[in-house]
């Protein structure tokens, strides 16, 4: 069977896993190095204007590793809330300063009061939400900001910065969100934007890089069968020469304000 349309079809089903059950994608990239984590919490701090008396809601915090560190750069007077459906929440951070929930977005946000926040942020989180749930859920977020708050959408831009093989670059472009189908989204609740990007230089090695790829850290790599994961290491390991990796990491980072 080894190659036939049926393997295949059992191969991309095995691996194929709901978005929010890939576990793997901050557990030795970058994104989990606590340079990284400070750099971003600090980034979203400044570009919201946040203070310790800004009332923060963190949708989809993962670990709730840029979570807690918000709370302590800013030294919040009320915790940061960080919720996640995923049973990661439970290694959360234990801090005073951050309150966790297991929960999802739009069934948090349907019973929170009007204008209770000064910040609502979706780091690399929005793409996981159904297409479905978007329009209600960005409702509620237009209701839960206070008149002068804020909403950040951080998602990866249209474009892959990191080396990466050929059928993992096909996947991305089918599943990737552009940045312009989400302006169109917040306009129709209400919501004004301006776009920001967010940088960060990474270098690697190559040994850990591919080793991040096999566990499939970055979600659109669960679309992909055993076979081509496998075949695309090995295209990968020939292209990339050098022992280290290094490209820039970016995010295209879109701020929502409530329109007049
Ligand atoms: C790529 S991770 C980003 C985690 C964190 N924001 C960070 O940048 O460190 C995406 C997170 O979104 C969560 N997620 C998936 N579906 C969600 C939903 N409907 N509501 C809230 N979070 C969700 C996943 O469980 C996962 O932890």
């Amino acid at each position: 069977m080894e190659g036939g349309i049926l393997s295949r079809e059992t191969e991309r089903s095995r691996s194929a896993q709901p978005l929010m059950l890939c576990p793997n994608w901050d557990r030795d990239s970058w994104i989990s190095w606590p340079e990284y984590v400070e750099k971003v919490a600090s980034y979203i701090c400044s570009l919201l204007e946040l203070t310790s008396d800004s009332r923060i809601l963190d949708l989809g915090c993962g670990r709730g590793r840029i979570t807690s560190t918000i709370a302590r750069q800013l030294n919040v007077a009320t915790p940061v809330e960080g919720i996640d459906p995923a049973s990661i929440i439970a290694h959360a951070v234990d801090s005073a300063q951050v309150s966790f929930k297991q929960i999802d977005a739009l069934t948090y946000l349907s019973v929170v009061d009007a204008s209770s926040y000064d910040a609502i942020i979706f780091k690399q989180t929005y793409h996981c939400i159904s297409s479905d749930e978007r329009p209600a859920l960005l409702e509620h977020v237009f209701r839960c900001l206070k008149p002068s708050g804020t909403c950040l959408i951080m998602i990866m831009p249209y474009e892959l910065t990191c080396p990466m093989f050929r059928r993992a670059e096909e996947v991305f472009f089918e599943e990737q969100l552009s940045i312009d189908s989400i302006i169109v989204e917040a306009s129709r609740a209400g919501l004004g934007t301006a776009v920001h990007q967010f940088s960060y230089p990474v270098s690697i090695s190559k040994r850990n890089y591919l080793s991040l790829i096999e566990s499939r850290f970055m979600s659109h790599l669960r679309l992909l069968s055993d076979r081509e994961l496998r075949e695309g290491l090995a295209e990968l390991d020939r292209f990339l020469k050098s022992d280290t990796v290094m490209f820039e990491d970016r995010l295209e980072c879109l701020i929502c304000r409530k329109l007049a």
